[in-house]
């Protein structure tokens, strides 16, 4: 008999991690964690008593080999990523991995290639898109009236040099976090990115990089416009992303995810709809797969997103516009 549960293994159980499980085990009907794994054996064993999973592991392949593990969210720091996707496909795991895929876009379009060749779906923590302000603000616009003009803040706060994220392992903010804005925009504009225009601070700080600090103008297909800042050197009190989108007389903003503001036809309209995406995703996810449906967003669309991290990382080394392109 089949179970009447999806039955998920998590592997890294992290900061994301932990927000998964969490939301797998109590927000999300049709659920079940059966397996985690982490190579930290301690908090291993308290995240698997905290949320009563029965099997732990310290490497991932075994977590891969068991026939109960239905499906894998893949939660480990981003050089890990590619590999865990191959050998989950390998093994017929539907895949749910956090963002970004991979640090250089050959294997982003490698990855896919392999799950599409495994006949497996892959899906992508692009987690935004999925807010609740996301979808509000789509429907404000109607179908499809752009082009639009997106102003996107992201005060983010610094990161030390020596963190993993900066690092090898990260690849740095720019292609680890900035990804999760320009997918936003994709989404949006229903549209991808064509050209990139970076400028970042040029500061001589010990301790953050001046990437971190960086304003990007994006031109895409449709002839909408966007400009991400996205900033290390703010104050915390700040909140910390707010995005403004005009277009078609009408403007809609997004306050850090958790209120909203729609303006048209001479009057406005205020929303309260926390959340920034992370249980829709994985409750989408599931509906997919439950439904013999194709992954939540298009293999296009993130592969665009990792070609217009590196146009960016590009035109910040060469100071001119880039051109996005996907092979
Ligand atoms: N979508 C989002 O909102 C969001 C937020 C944060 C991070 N992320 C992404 O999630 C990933 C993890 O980020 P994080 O902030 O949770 O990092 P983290 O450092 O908090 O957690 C990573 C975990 O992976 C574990 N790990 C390391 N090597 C491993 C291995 N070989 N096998 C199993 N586990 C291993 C570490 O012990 C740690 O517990 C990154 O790719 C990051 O870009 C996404």
């Amino acid at each position: 008999m089949k179970p009447s549960k999806l039955r998920f293994g998590v592997v890294g159980i992290g900061r994301i991690g932990k927000i998964h499980i969490e939301n797998l085990v109590n927000r999300i009907p049709g659920a079940a964690v059966v397996a985690v794994c982490d190579v930290a054996p301690a908090e291993l064993a308290a995240v698997a008593a905290r949320f009563g999973v029965g099997k732990t592991f310290g490497d991932y392949r075994e977590l891969l080999d068991l026939p109960e593990v239905d499906a894998v969210v893949i939660c480990s720091p981003t050089n890990l990523h590619y590999q865990m996707i191959v050998d989950a496909a390998a093994r017929g795991k539907q895949i749910f991995c956090e963002k970004p895929i991979d640090l250089s876009i050959e294997k982003v379009q490698a990855a896919n290639e392999e799950v599409a060749r495994r006949g497996v779906r892959m899906m992508v923590g692009f987690n935004r898109r999925f807010a609740p302000l996301a979808s509000k603000a789509k429907e404000f616009f109607g179908h499809d009236p752009g082009p639009y003009v997106i102003n996107y803040r992201i005060n983010a706060g610094p990161i030390p040099k020596d963190h993993w994220i900066q690092t090898a392992e990260g690849g740095g903010r720019i292609l680890g976090e900035v990804c999760h804005f320009i997918d936003l925009l994709q989404y949006l504009t229903s549209s991808t990115p064509e050209t990139v225009f970076a400028e970042c601070l040029s500061g001589s700080s010990q301790k953050i990089p001046n990437y971190d600090n960086v304003v990007i103008t994006l031109r895409f297909r449709d002839g909408s416009v966007g400009q991400i800042a996205y900033v290390a050197c703010g104050n915390r009190l700040l909140d910390k992303e707010r995005v403004e989108i005009f277009g078609d007389g009408r403007s809609f903003i997004i306050d850090d995810f958790r209120t909203g503001a729609g303006y048209a036809n001479g009057s406005f309209r205020k929303f309260k709809l926390p959340g920034k995406g992370h249980k829709e995703e994985v409750t989408l996810f599931l509906g997919s797969i439950r439904d013999g449906l194709p992954s939540p967003i298009p293999s296009d669309s993130i592969c665009y997103t990792t070609a217009a991290t590196f146009s960016i990382i590009d035109s910040l080394q060469v100071g001119l516009p880039q051109h996005v392109s996907i092979g």
